[in-house]
């Protein structure tokens, strides 16, 4: 399937002028999750533009732009849902399936979880993860695995409870390419002294 790799950057994200009582109401009361579909696609990306703002950023493989949600839908659209909630989008979560060469295992990755910072801590998320586990369990998923960074106090404890265990640190490390090499090497030296 082909799906659109731009999209327009005016389309609101959703719940902003409704009051807080409201909207819980609402989201106990209606909320829904489902596949996503094609038509979904510039509403998750917005929503996702909230949440997975600069500094949201684990590592620099992954950014989020349009691509990633397009690249996502095409790959798995059965593990990409969003969560509605009165013909409002409010959530989404896209994940992957991976099967390493000398494993038998297969292993579900959840790429992106994100929930409108209106609609946080409602059970939103947690309602899209249950979903995820429930299909890629049904794909024969023996374990999920997530990553964010270490910093990202708010999901570890999500995922935590939601029965994550385990968290590894990895490390990232950069060459500037930018700058030459005699110049790297001189500023090492400078800074061995010091
Ligand atoms: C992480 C995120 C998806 C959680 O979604 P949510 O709908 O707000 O979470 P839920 O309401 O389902 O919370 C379930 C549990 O997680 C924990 N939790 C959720 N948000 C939390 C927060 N900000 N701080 C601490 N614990 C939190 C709570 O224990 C909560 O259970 P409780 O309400 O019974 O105490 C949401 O905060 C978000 O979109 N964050 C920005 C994007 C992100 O970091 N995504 C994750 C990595 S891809």
């Amino acid at each position: 399937m082909t799906v659109p790799t731009s999209f327009d950057s005016n389309n609101p994200v959703t719940d902003h002028e409704m009051p807080d009582a409201v909207l819980r109401e609402q989201l106990q009361s209606s909320l829904c999750i489902r596949e996503m579909t094609i038509d979904d696609l510039a509403e998750v990306f917005h929503i996702g533009e909230t949440v997975f703002t600069a500094e949201y950023s684990p590592s620099l493989y992954r950014t989020w732009d349009e691509y990633e949600v397009t690249s996502m839908f095409n790959t798995d659209s059965q593990l990409c849902l969003v969560a509605e909630s009165a013909g409002r989008t409010v959530g989404f979560a896209l994940g992957t399936t991976v099967e390493k060469q000398h494993s038998a295992w297969k292993y579900g990755y959840l790429v992106w979880l994100g929930v409108c910072p209106r609609s946080q801590k409602l059970q939103v998320g947690e309602r899209l993860f249950r979903e995820m586990k429930r299909r890629m369990k049904a794909q024969g998923v023996r374990m999920i695995i997530i990553d964010t960074s270490a910093d990202n106090h708010a999901a570890i404890h999500f995922f935590s409870k939601l029965g994550f265990d385990h968290p590894q640190e990895h490390v990232y490390m950069t060459l500037n390419l930018a700058t030459p090499k005699k110049k790297r090497r001189k500023k090492k030296k400078n800074a061995g002294k010091k």
